[in-house]
C-alpha cells in the first residue's frame, strides 16, 4: 500500500519536520489534512532553516506534489507570505502546490475571538497560538464557515462574508467590548488574497485519489500531536481538530482502507506547550537544562515550551488511537549529559496505579507518575551517523522504550540535519 501517515504521537513539536521531509523524498504527494498556521515545522537542510506553517515540507524537494486537504483552515495572508517567502529563498511554488476547495478560511473576526476568549478565560485559559484556529473550526461545524470555494465566486463570498460579519461583529461587541470589522476592508483584502492564490485552489480529493489509483506514493502529514487531538487528547487543552491518524481521511477525502501505514514520531522525552496537565514535568533544574539543550522554544509563537520524562503511557494511547506500527525517536542527543533517566510507566490516583490513559483528564492534574530509572550514557552522540555506534546504555534506552510501547522503532534521530538520523 503506497500510502504513509506520519503522527505526532505526544503533545505536538516531536520532530515531525525533519522525519516528513525525509520520508518526503521516497514519496510523489506530501499532504497536510488538518490544522492551520498554529503549526511549524522546522526542516534544516546544510545551513538553512525552513519554518513552514501551512504548505508540507514537501516543497523543498523537486518534483513533488503538496497538498493542503479540506481539512486545514487557511489563513490567507500566512499561506501567501509562505508561498512568498519560499519563492525568495529560490524554493519553486507553482503548479506543485493543491489547496483544497473545501479548506475553510480564517479571517480576522476569527483570530480576535480567539485572542479575547483566551484573555476572558483568565487562568483557565487554553493557551492557544491565538492564529484563529478553534474559532474558524467552530464556524466550519456550526455551518456558517467560508470555504476555498466560496472565495472564488465573487457573489457568494460577498454574502457569505456579510452574512458572518453581522454576528461576528455583534458577538466581539456585546460580549467583548470590541469595535469589530468594517465589511469593505475585510472585503478588499481577501479580494486581493484571491488573486493570488486562486491558482493553487482545486479539487485536491480527485487528485489524491487519482494518485493513489496511479500507484503514486503518498504521504500525509500530521500536524500538532495526538494529545492535542480534539477527541483523544488532553481535552479541553487540545487543539480543534483530530491530528491523530484517521484525521487523514476525513480531512483529505481518502478512505480508510487505502491508508497503508501510520508512523509515529516521539521524542525521547516529552514537551508540551499551552496548559493542561502534564504529569511527568521537570522541575526547574532539569526544566532549564534541557529546554536550552533542546532549544524548546515554539516554531510558531516561540513560547518556552514545558519538558518532562518520557511518558509511555500516552505514547502507548498514541499507538492504540492511531493504529502505529513502527516509531521513530528523535532528539536522543538531547538527554546525553543525563546521569539517570526516567521512563514513566503508571500513574498513581488514590492509591491506584494506572496503566493506561485516564478517559478523566482532571485526574491527570493529581497522578503521581511511576518511574522506572535507567542509567544514561553520558557522551555525544551527535556525530554518530549508524545505530550500531550508539553507546550501549543508549541503545539500552532505545530497547526498554520499544518494549515498553510495543512497538517497533524505525529511526532514531541525534540533530536537526538530514544527517543526524540513524536507521534501525
Ligand atoms: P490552538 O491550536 O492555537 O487552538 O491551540 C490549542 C493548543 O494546542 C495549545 O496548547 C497550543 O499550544 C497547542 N498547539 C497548537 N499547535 C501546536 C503545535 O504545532 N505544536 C505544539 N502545540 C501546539
Amino acid at each position: 500500500m503506497p500510502s504513509t501517515v506520519v503522527i505526532g504521537a505526544q503533545w505536538g513539536d516531536e520532530g515531525k519536520g525533519k522525519i516528513i521531509d525525509i520520508l518526503s523524498r521516497r514519496s510523489d504527494y506530501i499532504v497536510r489534512y488538518q490544522g492551520g498556521n498554529n503549526a511549524g515545522h522546522t526542516v534544516v537542510i546544510g545551513d538553512k532553516s525552513f519554518i513552514l506553517h501551512l504548505v508540507p515540507s514537501g516543497i523543498l524537494h523537486k518534483g513533488k506534489k503538496c497538498v493542503i486537504g479540506n481539512g486545514v483552515v487557511v489563513n490567507p495572508a500566512a499561506l501567501i507570505d509562505e508561498i512568498e517567502g519560499l519563492q525568495k529563498s529560490g524554493i519553486s511554488v507553482g503548479s506543485n502546490l493543491l489547496v483544497s476547495e473545501e479548506a475553510h478560511l480564517i479571517f480576522p473576526y476569527h483570530w480576535k475571538i480567539d485572542e479575547l476568549r483566551e484573555i476572558a478565560k483568565g487562568k483557565g485559559k487554553i493557551g492557544t497560538t491565538k492564529r484563529g484556529i478553534g474559532p474558524c473550526y467552530t464556524d466550519k461545524v456550526a455551518r456558517c464557515g467560508i470555504r476555498m470555494a466560496d472565495l472564488l465566486d465573487d457573489k457568494i463570498f460577498r454574502s457569505k462574508l456579510k452574512e458572518n460579519l453581522k454576528e461576528k461583529n455583534a458577538i466581539l461587541k456585546r460580549v467583548y467590548g470590541f469595535k469589530g470589522y468594517s465589511f469593505d476592508k475585510l472585503y478588499r483584502k481577501y479580494s486581493l488574497y484571491r488573486k493570488k492564490i486562486r491558482r493553487y485552489i482545486t479539487d485536491t480529493t480527485l487528485a489524491v485519489n487519482k494518485a493513489l489509483d496511479e500507484g503514486k506514493r503518498v504521504l500525509f502529514e500530521g500536524a500538532q500531536g495526538t494529545l492535542l487531538d480534539v477527541d483523544f487528547g488532553t481535552y479541553p487543552y487540545v487543539t480543534s481538530s483530530n491530528s491523530t491518524a484517521g484525521g487523514a481521511c476525513v480531512g483529505t477525502g481518502v478512505g480508510p482502507a487505502r491508508i497503508g501505514k501510520v508512523v509515529g514520531v516521539v521524542k525521547a522525552y516529552t514537551t508540551r506547550v499551552g496548559e493542561g496537565p502534564f504529569p511527568t514535568e521537570f522541575s526547574d533544574r532539569l526544566m532549564g537544562i534541557i529546554r536550552t539543550k533542546g532549544k524548546e522554544f515554539g516554531a510558531t509563537t516561540g513560547r518556552p515550551r514545558r519538558c518532562g520524562w518520557f511518558d509511555a503511557i500516552i505514547v502507548k494511547h498514541s499507538v492504540m488511537v492511531n493504529g502505529i506500527k513502527e516509531i521513530v525517536i528523535t532528539k536522543l542527543d538531547v538527554l546525553d549529559d543525563l546521569r539517570v533517566i526516567k521512563i514513566c510507566t503508571g500513574y498513581k490516583h488514590k492509591g491506584k496505579i494506572y496503566k493506561t490513559f485516564p478517559a478523566n483528564i482532571e485526574m491527570l492534574f493529581d497522578i503521581k507518575p511511576q518511574y522506572e530509572e535507567v542509567p544514561g550514557w553520558l557522551c555525544d552522540t551527535t556525530g554518530i551517523t549508524n545505530y550500531k555506534k550508539l553507546p550501549s546504555n543508549a541503545k539500552k534506552y532505545l530497547k526498554r522504550l520499544s518494549d515498553i510501547v510495543d512497538t517497533k522503532i524505525s529511526m532514531v534521530s541525534v540533530g536537526s540535519d538530514r544527517k543526524q538520523t540513524l536507521k534501525l
